[in-house]
């Protein structure tokens, strides 16, 4: 089927070469023309592991070409994915003013019968006002819902190893035409109303955040109750009752990225907004929100002040497997710090921050510093020579908030462990 993707950011480029992949053809509408030439010329702008294969593939057996005009792209397109940024106003709403331009802009240029399928996340209702904007300008088109639950770092494995696949249409027959696009990836199909597609995206992201926020929580009563908790043995057991699960239990610094803070402030907003106090997730909000500045006192407590104090810092993406610094917590642990009187070197295997001062090897991240903080969990830390640290540190602390290192090696080279949860460390107030 000829397909058009509107916006090739993270979910957008991955979208298109998913389809290409299963033997549709795409044109992408990208309006930023130097993305759109790096793509065209099989460049991804973003790190993302198999994007730049796949890319290569499409490119080589022309089924996906790129156009700055989305009017252009819509046309002779069955099905066209918009998949632009709706990011957190101030008020923690999603702002729908560029999505809105998009409908604007290709609701009259697309093809009789086609369907516009929303991609980007949006508050519940957006599909339904879209429909009625589109009957106000007699476009001959559809709207579907089709929400995204792609991980940054494992999106492309994510595209083509659904759990489902959700398709939120009125008119079934534009459901079932959407839905028969992934038809090849043989996952199961949940065909809903597009306003409960819309919750089911947000709620999934609101669920996922809560569950951690809840995880992370109780890593910080463990690090302020006797006797000794491992964090790590808590979460195992839970996670062995099935109805728990032992997904998505990893306690850290905070959450981040592009979607779960927005998403639970999304939601929020638009319970608020409908006259209901969903008091969950404004302590979600809250809470989370906190977890960076508990990883700054308690670097502040183990290190006794950090006024001229000198801290390496491990990681700069918002999780291990991209380069997205959006919202991470490492970024906002390194502000922390500085704020209170220390200096940052940090290191990333990828990532860089523009407010960083970052450095190209582990070892130099911590050369002369009293202390290191691990906050992204890049595996290859594991692998760096803990003896090689000790000799370049200064102090002995090593923080490790996502719990990744083995807290032999680093005590055996001499330095001090901590976890984020095991071993208490009375530092969490
Ligand atoms: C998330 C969802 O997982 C995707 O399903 C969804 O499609 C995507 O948002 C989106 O809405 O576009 P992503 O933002 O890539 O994907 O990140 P996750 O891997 O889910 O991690 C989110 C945050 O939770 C990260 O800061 C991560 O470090 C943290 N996390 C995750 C934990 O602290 N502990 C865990 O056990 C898991």
């Amino acid at each position: 089927m000829h397909t058009a993707v509107i916006g090739a950011g993270h979910v957008g480029i991955v979208q298109a070469v998913g389809l290409a992949a299963l033997g549709h053809t795409v044109t992408v509408g990208e309006v930023n023309v130097e993305r759109m030439a790096r793509l065209e010329s099989g460049d991804p702008t973003i790190y993302e592991p198999g994007l730049k294969e796949q890319l290569a593939k499409a490119l080589e057996n022309q089924s996906i070409r790129f156009t700055p005009d989305n009017q252009e792209a819509v046309q002779g397109a069955e099905a066209v994915f918009v998949s632009v940024p709706t990011p957190e106003s101030p008020d923690g709403s999603a702002f729908l003013d560029i999505l809105w331009k998009v409908v604007e802009e290709i609701a009259r240029a697309m093809d009789t019968g086609s369907a516009l399928v929303v991609k980007s996340t949006v508050p519940v209702g957006t599909c339904a006002q879209i429909a009625t904007r589109l009957q106000e300008l007699a476009a001959p088109v559809g709207v579907v819902s089709n929400p995204e639950f792609l991980r940054e770092g494992s999106a492309v494995e994510d595209f083509f190893h659904p759990d489902r696949i959700v398709v939120g249409a009125e008119d079934q027959e534009l459901g079932t035409k959407v839905a028969d696009l992934y038809r090849d990836l043989m996952a199961p199909v949940v065909y809903t109303t597009p306003a409960s597609a819309e919750l089911i995206k947000v709620a999934s992201n609101a669920y996922l955040s809560t569950r951690i926020t809840f995880v992370n929580s109780l890593a910080n009563l463990a690090d302020q109750v006797e006797p000794e908790i491992d964090i790590l043995e808590v979460v195992a057991g839970l996670g062995m009752d099935p109805r728990i699960g032992n997904r998505y239990l990893q306690p850290g610094p905070g959450l981040g990225g592009a979607c779960f803070s927005k998403d639970v402030a999304a939601l929020e907003a638009v319970a608020r907004r409908a006259g209901y106090d969903f008091e969950l997730l404004k302590a979600v909000i809250t809470t989370n929100n906190r977890q960076p500045v508990i990883v700054v006192e308690a670097v502040e407590d183990l290190l006794g002040g950090l006024s001229g104090k000198q801290v390496g810092l491990w990681g700069i993406s918002f999780k291990a497997g991209t380069d997205d610094t959006r919202r991470s917590p490492a970024v906002a642990i390194a502000a922390g710090l500085k704020e209170r009187g220390a200096t940052v070197k940090a290191y990333d295997p990828v990532a860089t921050h523009p407010d960083l001062d970052s450095v190209s090897d582990p070892i130099t991240a911590v050369d002369e510093a009293d202390g290191l903080v691990l906050a992204t969990e890049w595996p290859q830390f594991q692998r760096v020579d803990m003896a090689q640290v000790a000799q370049a540190m200064t102090g002995r602390l090593v923080l490790d908030t996502r719990n990744l290192l083995d807290p032999e090696k680093v005590k055996g080279a001499g330095l001090r462990y901590r976890g984020w949860g095991r071993f208490p460390n009375h530092h969490c107030r």
